[in-house]
């Protein structure tokens, strides 16, 4: 833990003594109405876990009843457990034929505004009719249980229906946020080797439209195992059809029967794929299955989020993200929860357009990012103060740490110092919440994520897996199972087990950094591996390295994150040049966009800094600690015995701008 974004928020968090209970109000209508009663829950979820879960699955439809709720793997550990072993369910018919089938067939499932400013409602009537047609569309072309289908959609409905269309059949959907490249869209459909895609023409973003389907085309010449392209027509913009590999969405749904039963899936079959940064160039495709995932978005979107019968849900976070996947799809929906989906920028076409919409739909749950709140507080209040926000009446963030000033700004000016804040912690490999303050019984600090949800055993540990005594910062495991943790990395489950189960033997470990005070609350300190947070967007250090030496100019590269107020963290690249390159702003500038054609814009690099020379071990090791000082601070006062050239941090700091 050396990066200082980690020591800044140490430093305020350990300065920060608010403590914000909830009103009794709130608490009178909370499905958890006290500490006491949280207590006793959390009590029985850690001493009883099994029947614990088994009551949150009792409140699902399942086809088949399981025959045990956990198997632990071969060493007694979460590596390799199954939840709701021999259970058969489908988590479509959960989140819309369970609602439309009962009260809630006209209740209003998916709000969905475009950028342009069109609304479109539809029902959970409405969803399940589109979700049944479009899983028969998938059927007609051959898709089957267990073939592995590409998303790469903006947010619309239609991206909510493909998912759910997918799992409705058994096919395991892999979403690649709409904000990648082509060459990210190559990779990841070709690990897993994809049987179709499912994209639209474009997609409105702050103004431009997106072309979604052309960067497709272009991927799609390096994809050989995909036979199928569906094309939801959005914008109706011109765009290439392939004949015999193209089709119109609604073309085919038209022409597609109106029912289709839902396969039943075994709890352990996997119902998507995702992927995510890691320490290693390559993206790792996260394995998700049915059971245990349906289960634990399920119970923690309703109680984090205290889902009742009125609300109006909005969570801001695009599907291309688990966030999008859990709270804007799974976890609400199986909820019956009312879901508010925005296509654009918060920025379009003014700074208030996100307090805009929650006025227009009375929206009562907001769930953003803490970068999306640094941004609002840097466009000023008056752009809130326009609105009245009366309808709120609780938020949330996710993504990363929040900082003390911005959670306060966040309860101020948005929560009007009446709406509990839910600072959720997890992650794409948790695949649900883990730790967050149940909001009609936790009291919240400004900056800590508060508790374990129900069922979760977090614990901060030494690297050698003793425990840390309460207010000293360590590593933050979790001691045992819980349903919805991802399974394996596809295609290659030593790599799940190297980077989660090795480091602290017995338990999973989660790469990042965390104390817990003197109440048991547990306060984020950011990752402590190679992993990049900007703007709540996960990032491997050797991801950008690997696009950055994939330049033909470029010999070596080194990135680091260093702290930025607007996006947690900025990326820092450190660059060596092949020989007979001259360094140029013209060169500096090629590198950046070359980055964003590589991976995508949020990749970025902010700073691309020359230097003849990289610090290294005798090894050969890049010290990455060195350059993450050098970048932060502009000096390298840190230890530097272990470097085999000391001439090259004189030579750093010369190229500095
Ligand atoms: C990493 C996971 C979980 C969905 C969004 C990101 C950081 C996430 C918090 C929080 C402090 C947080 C961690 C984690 N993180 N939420 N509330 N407080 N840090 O998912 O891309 O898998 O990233 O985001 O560092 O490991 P992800």
């Amino acid at each position: 833990m050396t990066s200082s974004v980690e020591g800044q928020n140490l430093d305020s968090s350990l300065r920060e003594n608010r403590v914000f209970a909830p009103s009794a109000e709130f608490a009178a209508k909370a499905h958890v109405k006290s500490l006491e009663e949280y207590e006793a829950m959390y009590r029985r979820s850690v001493e009883q876990p099994e029947e614990f879960w088994a009551d949150a699955a009792g409140e699902l439809e399942w086809f088949e009843k399981w025959t045990r709720v956990l198997e632990l793997g071969e060493d007694g550990s979460g590596n390799g457990a199954k939840w709701f072993v021999g259970g058969k369910l489908n988590l479509s018919h959960n989140c819309v034929d369970r609602h439309a089938l009962g009260a809630r067939k006209d209740k209003v499932a998916l709000l969905w505004e475009g950028e342009p400013g069109e609304v479109r409602r539809l029902t959970y009537g409405d969803l399940h009719e589109q979700v049944q047609r479009f899983a028969n569309v998938l059927k007609g072309l051959g898709i089957k249980k267990g073939d592995r289908v590409a998303v790469y959609m903006g947010m619309c409905p239609e991206l909510a229906i493909a998912l759910l269309a997918c799992a409705r059949i058994g096919a395991v959907h892999s979403v690649i946020f709409g904000g990648f490249a082509a060459h990210a869209i190559v990779d990841r459909v070709n690990d897993s080797e994809c049987v179709a895609v499912i994209t639209q023409d474009s997609s409105y973003r702050r103004g431009t439209e997106i072309k979604l389907k052309a960067i497709v085309d272009e991927a799609l010449e390096q994809c050989p195992t995909v036979k199928h392209v569906v094309v939801y027509r959005r914008s109706d913009t011109a765009v290439k059809m392939k004949e015999g590999r193209d089709i119109w969405w609604d073309e085919a749904l038209l022409a597609a029967e109106h029912e289709c039963a839902p396969e039943w899936m075994d709890a352990e079959d996997p119902l998507y794929l995702l992927y995510t940064s890691g320490t290693t160039g390559k993206p790792k495709g996260l394995v998700h299955t049915t059971g245990g995932y349906s289960v634990q978005t399920y119970l923690t979107s309703k109680y984090v989020f205290d889902l009742q019968e009125d609300d109006v849900y909005w969570c801001t976070a695009d599907v291309g993200w688990v966030t999008g996947h859990s709270y804007v799809v799974y976890g609400p929906l199986q909820n019956g929860a009312t879901v508010v989906m925005y296509e654009g920028a918060p920025n379009w076409p003014e700074f208030d357009r996100f307090w805009k919409i929650i006025d227009a739909h009375k929206v009562t749950v907001f769930y953003t990012a803490p970068t999306a709140i640094r941004a609002f507080t840097k466009w000023g209040a008056e752009w809130v103060r326009k609105h009245s926000l009366a309808s709120l009446r609780l938020l949330g963030t996710v993504g990363e740490p929040i900082n003390p000033e911005s959670w306060m700004w966040f309860h101020r000016e948005i929560g009007k110092e009446r709406c509990p804040i839910v600072d959720t912690y997890w992650q794409t490999e948790t695949g649900a919440i883990m730790i967050a303050p149940i909001p009609g019984a936790v009291a919240t600090k400004p900056g800590s994520a508060t508790r374990p949800f129900f069922g979760i055993v977090p614990e901060v540990v030494t690297k050698e897996g003793e425990p840390v005594p309460d207010g000293k910062g360590g590593l933050l495991v979790f001691r045992t199972a819980w349903p919805s943790m991802a399974r394996t990395v596809y295609g290659n489950p030593e790599r799940y087990e190297k980077a989660y189960w090795v480091e602290i033997p017995g338990s999973y470990f989660t790469g990042d950094g965390a104390r817990r005070d003197a109440d048991g609350y547990y306060w984020l300190m950011g990752r402590v591996d190679d992993v990049l947070n900007v703007s709540g967007h996960r990032l491997g250090t050797m991801e950008v390295e690997s696009a950055l030496v994939a330049h033909p100019k470029v010999a070596e590269a080194a990135v680091v994150g260093r702290p930025d107020d607007l996006k947690g963290q900025a990326i820092c690249a450190f660059v060596t040049l092949e020989m007979g390159h001259t360094v140029s702003e013209e060169l500096r500038q090629e590198i950046r966009q070359w980055v964003a054609k590589e991976i995508g814009a949020l990749a970025r690099p902010d700073d691309v800094r020359f230097t003849e020379a990289l610090p290294k071990t005798r090894s050969g090791k890049i010290m990455r600690r060195l350059l993450r000082e050098l970048a932060t601070t502009g000096e390298v006062k840190g230890d530097t015995t272990t470097l085999e050239d000391f001439g090259v941090i004189a030579k750093l700091r010369g190229d500095e701008e």
